[in-house]
């Protein structure tokens, strides 16, 4: 049993307090998540349900019969609920929503708190989310510490707080308040939670000393329960103040419905506590039950998930421990070195960036100022903090100086000779175990595994523009690739707060194999058959994507991606023939942004992608040259084609092993590519438009459009069997 609340914390009880810690009992009641003990009048009520303390069936059963206990014992004057572990909880068990709840429900728990004649004290350390938040807001009192974080997540899963929340925020903080936290999704401080009027008394030092003494005080001035539900809410929401805070929160929240429901729940709480409890719960079920929520819980559950092994047994794991990871050496500082650089200086990391350019590595080093700087201007950072990470980036031009390194991460030019001689050198260099990584997002990581007589430490890193920024960090194994060598990709990818996904060493890995042979691919044939670059652009992202195709190769550089398919079809000694007017645009210098020019017209220093007839005259002049009649097309057709070819080429991608998981293809999508996370990504996506249809549309296109839209043969089999991918994911552990 952990202690609580956490381990490594020695705490003394307080002067005050000791005389009630002397006189106890020894009476203890326990459940296998929640434990009771009486330190003379205060019962101790403590939540032990690791990793995050979710207030499970288990925990629910555990408050509630403990609180029953202790309203027996007439020696007890007051309550305190504690956690064990690193947070006090991080709210409901979300792998529970997917069975009906059950008694005691979280209503149950709530009102068999707040209704007590005892009062009850919630004492919050690390992370109180959701139903966790929830659940101290029914208590009567609130401790927190400092830096503990108090929030209302639920959005970010598609569902409303459905515990009280949406009526017992507004009670406390108004109406107004609660509805930024809720929509937001983004937790405060404990500070900020003081001064919101969210807890009473903040916890400088220590919390359970704080706690205590807290308790002491509610006793001694006989201030009994406070129940939250008795208070009024202090404010009202007119439909201006409701409408601005929508849109503060559009851009997070586009193509969703989760936060109309929301904001009729807030609403409710300007009603008496028991009718507004009552429309919470029936909006609460009616956002789980939604599609938007199965998604974005699929997506919450796949990232988890992604960064696990399938089939790989607990003994196999813990054989495969990592040793653990301090200096970072990155070889190359160009603009995936100086962002990984800046990734690994975020996460604390000792950091040396070699390059045999002096000229590279002041750019570098200007870069990292310039970047820094910017975080500290937009109040992200402070500037010591940025001073201190920024030390902690040190340069070299002699490439012997990383041999010290845990870990090296080439990111030098994308040219297999060059990358083959350097991994040859690095591994003569660093000792045998030390993990050798490449960024190469088109060359084949097993050649470059085989340059090294230690090719089990070789795979691939590969990070996204801008290494700093970006969620998504794709782990390339070879058939090389040792479990210890991933385990150790798997740690970095936590340390620097990635999600990772493991892929094979195919062309393209998995993302930009499916964007290239797919999506991209569809886009582009769209325009030669008759489509504007807006019209893509525009349906693409009306269905819900970040950024429409079009202007992300514009954003990016026309010329990075016409060199990237060159190098990438070259390794697969294939033609493309897709790609025909980016690669002409490139030719013709209209490189995107950087140029004012590419497939849209940029007007010196903005970056709004003006419509431009000089290509809409050049795509015509290049489907004509192909014998393609241009006709009109409608939005529905190009969401269609788009996301049915990325789906197909998804499918092969799990039928050639790329991906192990169609979920983890859904991660990629999500968190690297701008798929609209509340359609759960691609494969979920086609789960739900049902795989029959889904394989009916493609073999229309087949016989329509010709070869490239040949049904992968996973589709076959999947409908044949009457499965999906979800099912084909449940048994991939045992393929
Ligand atoms: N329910 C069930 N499992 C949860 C969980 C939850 N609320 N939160 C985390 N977990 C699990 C994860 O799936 C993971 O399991 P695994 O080890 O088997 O993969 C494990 O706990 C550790 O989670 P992370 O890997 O995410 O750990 P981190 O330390 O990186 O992050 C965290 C911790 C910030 C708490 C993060 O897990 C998180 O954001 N959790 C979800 C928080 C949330 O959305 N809460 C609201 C829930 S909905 C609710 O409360 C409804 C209410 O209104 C009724
Ligand atoms: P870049 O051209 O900006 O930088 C490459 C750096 O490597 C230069 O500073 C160069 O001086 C240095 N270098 C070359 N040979 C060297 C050697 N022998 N020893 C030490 N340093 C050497 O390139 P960029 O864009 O940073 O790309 C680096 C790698 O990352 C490539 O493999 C690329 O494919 C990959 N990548 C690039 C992405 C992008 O969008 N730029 C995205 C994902 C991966």
């Amino acid at each position: 049993m952990r202690k609580c609340i956490q381990n490594d914390v020695q705490y003394t009880e307080p002067e005050t307090f000791l005389s009630y810690a002397n006189e106890m009992s020894g009476y203890t009641a326990e459940s296998s998540t929640v434990t009771f003990d009486l330190l003379g009048p205060l019962g101790l009520i403590c939540i032990d349900n690791p990793p995050v303390n979710a207030i499970s069936h288990s925990v629910r059963q555990g408050l509630v019969d403990t609180i029953a206990l202790a309203e027996k014992n007439p020696s007890i004057k007051v309550l305190l609920i504690m956690s064990s572990g690193a947070m006090f909880s991080a709210g409901a068990d979300i792998s529970e929503f997917d069975h009906p709840q059950g008694e005691p429900s979280f209503q149950k728990v709530q009102s068999t708190i707040e209704s007590s004649p005892l009062p009850v004290v919630a004492a919050i350390h690390g992370l109180a989310l959701g139903g966790g938040l929830e659940l101290a807001m029914a208590c009567h009192y609130r401790v927190a510490q400092k830096n503990a974080k108090l929030g209302m997540p639920e959005i970010t899963l598609g569902i409303i707080p459905g515990a009280g929340g949406t009526q017992r925020l507004p009670r406390l903080i108004g109406a107004r308040a609660a509805l930024d936290m809720i929509l937001s999704g983004t937790p405060i401080s404990g500070l900020d939670a003081e001064a919101k009027g969210l807890v009473n008394e903040v916890a400088e030092g220590d919390l359970r000393e704080a706690a205590l003494s807290f308790c002491k005080h509610v006793v001694d001035m006989q201030l009994g329960p406070r129940p939250t539900c008795n208070r009024p809410v202090n404010d009202e929401l007119d439909e201006t103040e409701i409408n601005s805070a929508l849109l503060r929160h559009a851009r997070a929240l586009r193509g969703r419905t989760t936060q109309n429901l929301a904001v009729e729940a807030i609403k409710a709480a300007s009603l008496p506590f028991s009718q507004g409890i009552v429309i919470e719960a029936a909006l609460a079920q009616h956002s789980l039950a939604s599609r938007e929520s199965q998604a974005l819980r699929h997506v919450f559950f796949a990232e988890r998930e992604s960064a696990k092994l399938p089939g790989l047994s607990s003994a196999d794991a813990k054989q495969a421990q990592p040793p653990a990871i301090r200096r970072i050496a990155i070889i190359g500082a160009g603009t995936m070195g100086s962002g990984i650089a800046m990734a690994c200086a975020d996460a604390d990391l000792e950091v040396l960036i070699h390059d045999n350019d002096p000229a590279a590595l002041s750019r570098s080093r200007e870069f990292l100022h310039t970047t820094y700087a910017s975080s500290v201007k937009r109040g992200r950072i402070t500037e010591s903090v940025a001073d201190e990470r920024i030390q902690r980036i040190r340069s070299t031009t002699a490439l012997a100086d990383i041999a010290d390194a845990d870990l090296v991460i080439e990111a030098v030019f994308e040219d297999m000779d060059l990358k083959k001689e350097v991994f040859s050198k690095l591994d003569s260099l660093v000792p045998p175990g030390h993990l050798l990584a490449s960024n190469t997002s088109t060359l084949s990581v097993t050649e470059l595994a085989r340059a090294t007589a230690h090719p089990e430490r070789v795979l691939g890193l590969h990070f996204f523009v801008p290494a700093h920024a970006s969620k998504l960090l794709e782990i390339v194994r070879t058939g090389y690739t040792s479990l210890e060598s991933l385990s150790t990709a798997f740690r970095v990818a936590k340390l620097l707060k990635k999600v990772a996904v493991v892929s094979g060493d195919g062309f393209g890995f998995i993302g930009n194999r499916m964007m290239l042979d797919g999506y991209w691919r569809e886009a582009e044939q769209l325009l030669l058959e008759g489509a504007t670059p807006e019209q893509v652009d525009n349906a693409l992202e009306n269905f819900g994507f970040a950024m429409g195709p079009q202007r992300v190769t514009d954003m990016g550089g026309n010329d990075v991606g016409t060199k990237a398919r060159a190098q990438l079809f070259k390794r697969e000694s294939r033609p493309d023939p897709y790609f025909v007017i980016a690669d002409r645009l490139t030719e013709i210098g209209r490189l995107g942004q950087k140029t004012g020019r590419g497939f849209y017209r940029y007007e010196s220093g903005s970056r709004e992608a003006v419509p431009d007839p000089e290509v809409i005259s050049l795509i015509e002049k290049l489907a004509s040259e192909r014998g393609i009649l241009r006709r009109e097309i409608s939005d529905q057709e190009i969401v269609e084609r788009c996301m049915l070819s990325l789906i197909n080429v998804g499918a092969m991608v799990l039928e050639e092993k790329s991906a192990a998981r169609a979920a983890d293809i859904d991660v990629v999508w999500t968190s690297g590519y701008g798929f609209p996370r509340h359609l759960g990504g691609p494969m979920f996506y086609a789960d739900t438009l049902g795989l029959p249809h889904v394989l009916e549309r493609i073999r229309h296109y087949y016989g329509k459009l010709g070869h490239y839209w040949r049904p992968a043969a996973l589709f076959e089999r999947l409908v044949g069997t009457q499965s999906s991918f979800e099912k084909w994911d449940e048994t991939s552990a045992s393929r």
